[in-house]
């Protein structure tokens, strides 16, 4: 598991929308996250543009690595969409990833932290998760007919389309 022939220390971690290359985002899904292949692009743009913080992880001009979150900054912040690219695995980029994305103003006052995980229990665990089967429910969506404007009084609109 433990990756200890590479030297990582030039591999930069970038936080921001705008850092990140999605169609470099698609290829690294597609090579490493089940959950996530077959993204389309504009969806994934707006699943961007509505979360934050947002980290990318960068050998140079290649991307081969990525988490987000989404948070309210006080009471729930969730962990989405954790990857690092097959070659660069078992290296501790993963552990890193995560907690760049925890020690973000956004995520780290906030009181509880959830993340949805089918495999990677144990890599979670390592990071300080613990598992919580008590308050997991799932609503499979339905589109619903017609558009519903979200709209608050300083942003016109929730919606990034
Ligand atoms: C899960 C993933 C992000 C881990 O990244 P990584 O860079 O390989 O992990 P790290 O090297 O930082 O590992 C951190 C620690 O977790 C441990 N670990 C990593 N993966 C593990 C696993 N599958 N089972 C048990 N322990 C694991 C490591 O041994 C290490 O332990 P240590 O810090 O005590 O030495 C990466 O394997 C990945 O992208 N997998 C495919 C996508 C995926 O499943 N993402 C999670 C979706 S919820």
């Amino acid at each position: 598991m433990k990756n200890t022939t590479r030297d990582y220390r030039h591999i930069q971690f970038c936080e921001g929308h705008s850092k990140v290359d999605i169609p470099q985002l698609v290829a690294l899904f597609n090579s490493a996250a089940i959950w996530a292949k077959n993204r389309k692009i504009e969806d994934l743009e707006i699943a961007i543009a509505n979360s934050n913080p947002v980290v990318s992880v960068w050998d140079h001009k290649t991307m081969i690595g990525f988490g987000r979150a989404t948070s309210d900054c006080v009471y729930r912040g969730t962990i989405w969409d954790i990857v690092i690219h097959p070659n660069y695995q078992g290296g501790g980029l993963g552990r890193k990833l995560v907690e760049t994305i925890l020690s973000n103003p956004r995520m780290c006052h906030v009181e509880r932290i959830y993340l949805m995980t089918t495999h990677q229990q144990n890599f979670y665990k390592r990071i300080g998760f613990e598992h919580n089967q008590t308050t997991t429910m799932i609503l499979h969506n339905q589109p619903i007919e017609g558009e519903i404007e979200l709209t608050t009084r300083n942003q016109p609109s929730l919606l990034a389309r």
